[in-house]
């Protein structure tokens, strides 16, 4: 295997999973069922195995969220979480709230967004995040296809809302957490919250029920609702302990945001369910601000993303000025980790930085470089105990290792998606005879570890956030110039992919820079930011199939000046 890196003598892993092969020879997710919270109807509530219990143990006076904001900072006990948890769902139950129905946060990284979520998870209702930069668009498609009863925001955020809110006629009530800025007919989160109890009889659940959702990207059409369950937090909590190594002493920071699957999975439930302090710091990239909160809160562990990593490489030696060796474990998701930054990382901060991989629908990670391990850079690891997974040809078959094909997984992991809302043919999509499919193509080497080759559809991975075509493309035909769109991931060495938009102009209309100004400053006030296209390029026509479909992989293939490939099926 060429360049392992072997970890460096002077870190002192503390890993959780001792010996990889013999836990996962052994291992069978049954048996970790108890390392979570149940009562003695074998229900649970993934807010009380985070949290409740912990306020109830020893840990209960242990910081459990250190809280950075733009002027002034919190930090907030495992009790204290769990006072304020169960005073929010209070509140929700007050305002009629049940089980099941759909509760949306669209609020900025502030600790009424951790508390909000945990208090709809006691409740029994489904809690949906939504990150801060969507527009009315994004809003909409989530809250109208949710039918979401319930809105948790700021009087800011809620300037976009206004917009849409009559189009929502299931949305019933809106909580805002300010103290001023309450319209007549909406909830004062502050006036609510002083007069709630403190206790609160937390619904438990049956391990298939829905606890959370979010919507994610696809090829086609809008967004989709993935509902992940309460049983996911088994799952959760175990692949925080062996991936991220996380102990009841660690202070652990996952830069991540609870609009996207990581801030959930590894911002909120997985740490508090091991007892870890999380920080969480509420402000833009910038590598001297990223690496004060490491030196100011002394943090152990940390888990960000390839695109972060990049620009962190490019501040040169900002690193120096700071204080870092409180460090002693980093891992990377949501897009390729190269080997460089690997390298960077081991100059940088004298550890390697581990590459681990999972989507929005597995809910938890699947493939890792473990602590345990020697880091094998530019390849995502091996699959976590409890996962089986194969690279399977279009028909299903497993192929011989050192062979390209689809990455695939036994659907049997509790953490996997339990449905796509309301679309059960979406749903059944994702499956192939054995198999769940994760849209991923990937090669397995002989030692068993798997490199990332790229997607196996025209899904846009930029700067780690997953994002659809289909979604841009329909904000750009909405502009009176534009007759038709093709939007594509263009390689990008800082942000993996940039989105490129070739769009066909109208009959009556002719290229200017003034058109191309008008139509960026329209798109953007519609998208939320990453899905914002980078470049624009306007064509006389799109290829498109016979039957009319918009062919993105040649638009790419054109852009890349690579072969066209297979054009049977084209106009
Ligand atoms: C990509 C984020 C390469 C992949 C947790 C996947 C990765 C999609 C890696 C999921 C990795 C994630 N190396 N690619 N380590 N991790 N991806 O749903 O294409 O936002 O299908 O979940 O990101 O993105 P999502």
């Amino acid at each position: 295997m060429a360049n392992i890196i072997e970890k460096p003598e002077t870190i002192t892993p503390r890993p959780n999973l001792p010996d990889y092969d013999e836990t996962y020879r052994t291992f069978e997710w049954k048996n970790a069922y108890d390392q979570v919270a149940w009562d003695d109807r074998g229900r649970l509530n993934a807010a009380e195995s985070a949290v409740d219990r912990h306020a109830r143990s020893p840990l209960k006076h242990k910081v459990a969220l250190y809280w950075q904001g733009a002027d002034r900072n919190e930090e907030y006990t495992f009790l204290e979480l769990s006072n304020l948890s169960n005073r929010f769902a209070n509140v929700l139950t007050s305002a009629g709230i049940k089980k099941r129905d759909r509760v949306f946060i669209f609020l900025p990284r502030i600790p009424e967004l951790y508390v909000s979520f945990l208090g709809i998870i006691k409740t029994g209702a489904i809690a949906g995040t939504m990150f801060s930069a969507f527009g009315p668009d994004g809003l909409y498609d989530r809250l109208h296809d949710s039918g979401a009863r319930c809105l948790i925001t700021n009087s800011s955020l809620k300037k976009r809302v206004n917009e849409i809110k009559g189009d929502l006629p299931d949305l019933e009530q809106i909580i805002v957490v300010d103290e001023t800025d309450v319209a007549e007919g909406e909830i004062s989160y502050p006036e609510a919250m002083k007069k709630a109890s403190d206790t609160f009889d937390v619904a438990m659940m049956s391990p298939n029920d829905p606890a959370f959702m979010l919507y994610t990207s696809g090829t086609t059409g809008k967004p989709k609702g993935v509902v992940h369950r309460h049983l996911a937090i088994v799952q959760q909590h175990m692949t925080t302990e062996w991936v991220l190594d996380l102990h009841d002493n660690d202070i652990y920071w996952c830069t991540a945001d609870p609009g996207w699957i990581t801030g959930i999975t590894y911002g909120i439930l997985g740490p508090f369910s091991c007892g870890a302090s999380v920080v969480v710091h509420d402000g833009r990239f910038d590598p001297d601000a990223w690496y004060s909160v490491i030196e100011q809160y002394r943090v152990t562990v940390w888990y960000s993303a390839p695109t972060a990593f990049r620009m962190l490489a490019q501040a040169k030696d900002a690193h120096k000025n700071h204080d870092l060796s409180s460090l002693r474990h980093i891992c990377s998701v949501g897009e390729p980790l190269n080997a460089e930054i690997v390298h960077w990382g081991m100059r940088a901060f004298k550890l390697p930085i581990h590459d681990n991989f999972w989507q929005t629908e597995t809910g938890g990670i699947l493939i890792a470089n473990y602590p345990s391990m020697p880091v094998k850079p530019g390849w995502m690891g091996k699959p976590t105990p409890g996962i089986t997974a194969a690279i399977i040809d279009d028909n299903g078959i497993e192929v011989r290792r050192g062979v390209e094909g689809n990455l695939a997984l036994k659907p049997d992991f509790p953490s996997l998606m339990l449905e796509i809302w309301k679309n059960p043919r979406k749903h059944a999509e994702y499956f192939m005879g054995d198999w769940y499919l994760t849209g991923d193509r990937a090669v397995q080497h002989e030692d068993g570890y798997y490199l990332f080759i790229g997607r196996s559809d025209d899904v846009i991975n930029t700067s780690g956030e997953r994002v659809g075509p289909f979604e841009v493309e329909s904000v750009l035909i909405e502009h009176p110039a534009i007759a038709e769109a093709g939007v594509i991931g263009k390689p990008d060495a800082l942000r993996g992919e940039i989105i490129k938009a070739f769009v066909v102009l109208g009959d009556d209309y002719e290229p200017s820079d003034d058109l191309e100004s008008d139509v960026r400053r329209f798109v953007k006030a519609r998208l939320a930011g990453h899905a914002y296209p980078r470049e624009f390029e306007i064509v006389d026509a799109l290829p498109k199939t016979r039957s009319g479909k918009i062919v993105r992989r040649m638009l790419r293939a054109k852009e890349l000046g690579l072969p066209i490939g297979d054009v049977s099926t084209l106009e």
